[in-house]
């Protein structure tokens, strides 16, 4: 049989959610010991230089923040450190509102008269990549330590599987080394083979471990598509607000970054985001503008004239007279600042769905982040719950420590699985809902969610709902 190196944790993926459980892993006293090694597919390489040179521009991938999380990366994760804090701005306040009733259908809720004062952070995903993977590098741990980028996982086997591949091939083998232990058999496109006491899947959403062990995920795709980009505002706003219309191709969110810059993520139905990324980029900042205020059927003729010709630069003028129509005062105040750019090369598209596990959980094995689940973006939350899987876990592996007991037993991973698995359930179910409810221009839904959002007590229900997700309180 050949040799395998033998682990106590390998993780599959160098994604937020693996940075973050490796470094977790590394900074406990209780954990430090244990020895580990990172796979992940891609290149890391602009992950580590952005520490040295974190580049003039904002990158396109940015998320919001918990201060839970931000709590946890400064006193469990200790990369907090490493972040450039210069490029992380928090906010304090949110406006979400309706498509059919701009003025009305609103909630605004300001975290500054709270304990905090803050709602949540806006930060790049390199940034936390580059600043976990810092920390890995700082501990200095190069004997109990390995990150492996640029190396694919290409199979995992169980040490069955293994030996009875051994035996097919070389009749009868004495050495069959390990084949009495159940660690899994991890092997790698540089030819390495791992085994290890246990595998935790931070692989993503078509996450190779969960497959292998077997665990059902559940969802559906939204046909939607998160495109994002980053964007200059006329000037910097200092009201620190982060925007969300609901429109029946899904919401439209603009969050401010540091100084007139800011970021967008606009979901919307696959036509709809080929329009937004053909879109001439002249064009386009007036478009995200149209959308922040105009009646969806104004938006809809101006899309058609747009996908019809992406560089038809008369659209402007559609588009401005139009706005000239409302308000200026009430736009001023009430809305977000008019955008002025989009960066070159800014434009992506993401593809949006839900997916739950059926559990995090196997005999050695653990899923986090996006391998355990996929989450619509309207809240962002799906890092968030990333980190607040690796905090459960981390939780779960001290007490086994403690308690003299195998990491890689269902006995230790179990309370991982019941402390994180029910609340992701419910903010799941609660975001699923909330993507629906707008997500329509059936009429009989418009219908109630406008009354709806106009009584106070449905209003006041949404407001709370959306707060405490977006602020995890
Ligand atoms: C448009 C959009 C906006 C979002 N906004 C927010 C937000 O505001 N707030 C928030 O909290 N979240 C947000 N999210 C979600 C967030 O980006 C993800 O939840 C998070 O990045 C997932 O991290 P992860 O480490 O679990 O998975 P990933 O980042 O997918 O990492 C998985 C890694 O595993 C590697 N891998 C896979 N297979 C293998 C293999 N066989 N061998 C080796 N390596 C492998 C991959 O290369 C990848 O690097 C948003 C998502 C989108 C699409
Ligand atoms: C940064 O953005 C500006 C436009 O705002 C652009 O002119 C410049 O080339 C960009 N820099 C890099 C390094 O991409
Ligand atoms: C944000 O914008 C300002 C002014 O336009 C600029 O000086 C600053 O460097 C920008 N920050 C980043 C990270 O792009
Ligand atoms: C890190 O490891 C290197 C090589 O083993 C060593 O030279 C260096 O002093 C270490 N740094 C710290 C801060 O311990």
């Amino acid at each position: 049989m050949t040799s395998s190196v033998m682990e106590d944790v390998v993780i599959v993926g160098g994604g937020p959610a693996g940075l973050s459980v490796l470094a977790a892993l590394k900074n406990s006293p209780k954990t430090r010991h244990l020895k580990c090694t990172l796979v992940e597919a891609s290149d890391l390489t602009n992950v580590r230089d952005f520490y040295d040179n974190p580049g003039e521009n904002y990158t396109n991938r940015v998320v919001s923040v918990t201060p839970k999380s931000v709590e946890f990366m400064k006193s469990r994760i200790g990369n907090w450190d490493y972040m450039k804090e210069d490029r992380v701005k928090f906010y304090d306040r949110i406006v979400a509102y309706d498509s059919q009733d701009n003025d009305n259908a609103r909630i605004d809720f300001d975290a500054g008269s709270t304990e905090s004062g803050v709602l949540a952070a806006m930060i790049e995903n390199i940034n936390i990549q580059s600043s976990l993977l810092k920390k890995i590098e700082e501990i200095n741990d190069t004997e109990g330590t390995t990150v492996l980028d640029k190396t694919k996982v290409e199979d995992i086997i169980s040490p069955i599987q293994q030996s009875l591949e051994d035996h097919d091939l070389n009749e009868i083998d004495p050495n069959a080394g390990n084949a009495d232990l159940d660690w899994p058999i991890v092997k790698l496109s540089n030819g390495d083979i791992i085994q290890t006491r246990l595998l935790i899947g931070a692989d993503g959403y078509n996450s190779p471990v969960r497959k292998f062990a077997r665990i059902e995920s559940r969802g559906w795709q939204y046909n939607r598509f998160g495109v994002v980009g980053t964007l200059k505002m006329e000037y910097e706003d200092y009201r620190s607000v982060g925007w969300q219309r609901f429109l029946t191709t899904g919401p439209l969110a603009i969050l401010p970054l540091t100084e007139d810059n800011a970021t967008m993520v606009w979901s919307s139905t696959p036509k709809l985001s080929e329009i937004l990324l053909k879109t001439n980029k002249e064009i386009f900042p007036h478009l995200v503008n149209a959308a922040t205020v105009l009646d969806e059927a104004d938006l809809n003729y101006i899309y058609k004239l747009l996908d019809y010709n992406p560089d038809d630069m008369a659209v402007i003028d559609e588009i401005k007279w139009r706005l000239e129509k409302f308000d200026q005062q009430n736009l001023e105040e009430n809305y977000p600042l008019k955008v002025v750019e989009v960066l070159d090369g800014s434009r992506a598209r993401f593809p949006l769905k839900l997916s739950h596990a059926d559990t995090y959980i196997a005999p050695r094995i653990a899923l986090i982040g996006d391998a355990a689940h996929t989450i619509h973006p309207l809240a962002g939350q799906g890092l968030n719950m990333g980190q607040s899987d690796v905090a459960a876990l981390m939780t779960a592996l001290e007490s086994g420590i403690d308690r003299g007991m195998d990491i890689g037993s269902t006995l230790v991973l179990d309370s991982y699985v019941a402390n994180s698995w029910p609340s992701n359930h419910m903010l799941l179910g609660i975001c699923d809902k909330l993507h629906k409810v707008f997500a329509t221009d059936y009429y009989p839904v418009v219908a109630l969610r406008g009354l709806g959002l106009k009584s106070l007590n449905v209003l006041e229900s949404f407001k709370d709902i959306m707060v405490k997700i977006i602020s995890a309180r």
